[in-house]
């Protein structure tokens, strides 16, 4: 008998293939309204072919989404959020990006071992200008940054006790998750995106739909090229897993002179355990670093050596409850106080 890992691992591609059709298809819209019905019902409901819905439905209950009740097909109830499109969680999304953009990227793998990826991509563009190659496919990846971001960032948020904080600048801050919810909890705080020009029009967007005015502003620039504007308060979310150590040291260093004194450095990232023995989810995010950007995953301690390299002191690491921690880095009132 197949050890069920290895099991679940080598048919982990059914999983994945199964929910994307199924998202495509309406399965798990109607599920989320009419809970509980049999294949031929949610078949006549969807005009979709019963015998090979079923089949999809069967997969889908054996990797636990869904919980069948003898000849009705039920979401699981822990599943329930991630597969609802009105709930924050939502994560289909991100399947979808999953399916349509990753899974094309595996055929790479064989060139990175066999000449390294510098050599294997020496012809490549930048990993931006390739995901930004029109202005759809910056929507595109604006909102998946988006559905993977807000959510966590109110806990974030409240995990870096921003009340005395007055300016963040939201480094690489692409649409606004982290600024919109920061912004919604703390009344006395204005916030700068610094981005990319081709992020402007979609951040005045979110700024519109949370009545945000004046208080959230954009700063259009390259943070390689570019100083960083000033502000007490510096976020980099999801930015330093794009980017090799060298780049983030440049980052960092950027940050903290243009930080106020007293003022810091909020990093938002996976993490992995100390030992690198998981999470599922980091170990499989750095294999995908590699293909679409120039970066990797770390482990907390990795990040708190590049937080000190730059001058940041008391680095600290505040877990949320999601895939997205912290680390706050403090830049200290005077020079001689490192
Ligand atoms: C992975 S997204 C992170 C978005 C957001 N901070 C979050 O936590 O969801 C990376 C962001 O960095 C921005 N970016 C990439 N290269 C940049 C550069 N050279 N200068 C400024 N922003 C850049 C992208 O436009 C994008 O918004």
């Amino acid at each position: 008998m197949i050890p069920a890992n290895l099991e679940r691992a080598v048919y982990g591609m059914y999983a994945t293939h199964a929910l994307h059709v199924a998202t495509q298809h309406g399965v798990f819209e109607h599920l989320t309204r009419h809970n509980g019905e049999t294949a031929g019902k949610i078949a006549a409901a969807l005009a979709v072919d019963e015998d090979t819905l079923e089949r999809l439905l069967l997969v889908l209950s054996s990797f636990g989404v869904l919980a069948p009740d003898g000849e009705r097909y039920v979401l699981a109830a822990d599943v329930r959020p991630y597969v609802d499109r009105e709930d924050p969680r939502y994560l289909m999304g991100f399947v979808e990006h999953l399916i349509g953009n990753t899974v094309d990227q595996f055929g790479r793998l064989g060139g990175y071992l066999d000449t390294g990826k510098a050599e294997s991509d020496r012809d490549k563009p930048t990993p931006f200008e390739a995901i930004y190659h029109d202005d759809e496919s910056v929507g595109r990846f604006l909102h998946a940054m988006w559905g993977l971001s807000y959510h966590v960032s109110h806990e974030l948020a409240a995990l870096a006790d921003l009340s005395r904080s007055r300016q963040l600048l939201d480094v690489g801050g692409a649409s606004g998750p982290f600024s919109v919810a920061a912004l919604h909890a703390y009344p006395q705080l204005s916030a700068t995106v610094f981005d990319l020009p081709q992020v402007a029009p979609h951040l005045a967007m979110r700024a519109t739909e949370h009545g945000l005015g004046d208080r959230l502003g954009f700063a259009a620039g390259d943070f390689f090229r570019d100083p960083l504007p000033a502000g007490d308060c510096f976020a980099f979310g999801y930015i330093l897993s794009d980017w090799d150590d060298e780049a983030c040291a440049a980052l960092l260093r950027k940050a903290y002179e243009a930080c106020l004194p007293g003022g810091r450095v909020l990093i938002m990232e996976r993490l992995f355990d100390d030992d690198r023995g998981g999470p599922l989810a980091t170990a499989v995010m750095n294999l995908s670093m590699h293909f679409e950007t120039q970066g990797r995953h770390r482990t907390a301690a990795e990040y708190l050596d590049l937080l000190r390299h730059a001058g940041f002191a008391d680095g600290t690491v505040r877990l949320s409850s999601g895939d997205k921690h912290l680390i706050i880095g403090w830049r200290t009132e005077s020079e001689s106080d490192r």
